[in-house]
């Protein structure tokens, strides 16, 4: 008899030592494969591609294999390959390599390939289309603060948004994409297992939020995942590469302001200098610019006002059509004093914050999960804000006319506001702040009634 236990503990024991051992071989493998992938550009949009990859540290080399994209599956002999750049970093979730590619010399307007990896350990062969170079008609999605429970809820404002918009050229994100950009647990690791297949096949580009900095309350040591998860361009005022910088697609320039260094003189007198000179040299056709805070503090347990009166004044004597901010945890569209630009704040995760109804505010929007469709052509923009569910919540166009006179114009069909604060409004938010909501709310609605 105690024998028998004694073969059956010995027998039991093997099982489970083996089953652990079959685990942790199941685990290492699985993380050799390259994942977090994602595409961006460092340059030109018609004739490079950036890639981004993750692979456990045991897979210390990486390589992009690249072709014109053909229907065949026959077509393995014939690819290129370029060896990654990679880089070693410990995190919160284990010690990984980090590997980066900038494919350069492609066709303009043409259909790709790719895979990333090495050895036994690839990533399945996804597709992307190099810009045209052309001026023609074309959407760009654009995402407020994802930030937290990006899993959960954040995730389905991006799934929605790449449905609805299967041909957007990129994704574009105004910071905040995560909440703690120093880790990569519920953080990185949401963001990328949300972006799957999709942060393959379409480009992503954004700017980086406080969130993303080690400090997220003063701005303060941009987190070391934002150089190591992206490749953007290093054409920003030095020190400032990859987080202040500009992409020129097609007609338009996209440029991204890292102005939660705002509170540091020296940097922000730095990135004024440089945006004007970007600003000055651009002859394409419209410019959007994207930076994190919002221009006024819009949440309503923020200190109200304007933040970069010096970036206002900028954005205001070059004519800039469009400025897309987050921050806020809220919607807020409109005009300061009259004039361009059209300053947009947005979210797309689910934190949300009541709002404060500043003056320049042409339409508000609590307690909404919204992402951005706009289409860009020569002498026109289309701007749609719209809700995970699909609803227009937001429209309008700027018309240029032959002189070069901006043109604003809302659509006509917009239904009732949201302005709904969040469920827990009345423990967030000292009882002076939410006591004065309802006549704020009142006031706002009957001064554009009038
Ligand atoms: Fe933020």
């Amino acid at each position: 008899m105690n024998q028998k236990i004694a073969f059956f503990a010995l027998f039991s024991g093997f099982i489970l030592l083996l089953g652990f051992r079959f685990k942790s071989v199941q685990e290492i493998s699985k993380y050799q494969y390259p994942h977090h992938v994602n595409i961006s550009w460092a340059t030109d949009p018609s004739t490079s591609q950036s890639v981004n990859w993750r692979t456990s540290e045991l897979q210390k080399e990486g390589y992009v294999e690249y072709i014109e994209a053909v229907a065949t599956p026959f077509f393995k002999e014939k690819v290129k390959s370029i060896k990654a750049e990679s880089d070693s970093h410990p995190a919160d979730d284990g010690l990984w390599n980090y590997h980066s590619v900038n494919i350069p010399d492609l066709k303009p307007n043409t259909m790709y390939s790719y895979r990333v990896g090495n050895g036994n350990f690839w990533s399945e062969w996804a597709e992307f289309r190099t810009a045209t170079g052309e001026n023609e008609k074309f959407n760009f999605l654009y995402f407020g603060d994802v930030q937290r429970d990006i899993i959960s809820l954040g995730s389905r404002t991006i799934r929605q948004a790449v449905l609805t918009r299967p041909d957007a050229k990129f994704l574009l994100f105004g910071g905040d994409m995560v909440h703690r950009g120093g880790l990569n647990k519920e953080n990185w690791n949401e963001f990328f297992q949300t972006g799957g297949w999709a942060f393959q096949n379409f480009p992503i580009v954004g700017t980086p939020g406080n969130h993303e900095h080690l400090i997220a309350k003063s701005g303060e040591n941009l987190s070391a995942h934002w150089g190591l998860n992206f490749t953007f361009p290093l054409n920003g005022p030095e020190g400032h590469e990859e987080e202040t910088f500009y992409i020129d697609y097609n007609n338009i320039r996209v440029i991204s302001l890292n102005l939660c260094r705002y509170k540091y003189p020296e940097d922000r007198a730095t990135i004024l200098k440089w945006t004007e000179e970007r600003l000055k040299e651009f002859t394409g056709d419209w410019v959007f610019i994207t930076h994190h805070y919002a221009m006024d503090a819009s949440a309503r347990n923020r200190k109200p006002g304007i933040r970069f009166p010096d970036f206002k004044e900028l954005y205001e004597k070059y004519n800039v059509p469009i400025i897309l901010t987050g921050h806020e945890h809220l919607y807020a569209r409109g005009r300061m004093d009259g004039k361009f630009p059209i300053y947009v704040v947005s979210v797309s995760g689910p934190f949300q914050n009541a709002i404060q109804f500043g003056d320049w505010i042409e339409r508000a929007g609590t307690s909404l999960q919204l992402y951005q469709d706009i289409e860009v052509s020569p002498d026109k923009i289309h701007y749609v804000t719209k809700t995970v569910t699909g609803e227009i919540y937001d429209e309008f166009t700027i018309q240029k006319d032959k002189k070069g006179k901006l043109i604003f114009t809302e659509s006509k069909n917009l239904g009732p506001e949201s302005l709904f604060p969040p469920i827990n409004f009345g423990n967030r938010y000292n009882q002076q702040l939410v006591d004065t909501w309802e006549k704020d709310k009142n006031d706002y609605l009957s001064k554009k009634n009038k």
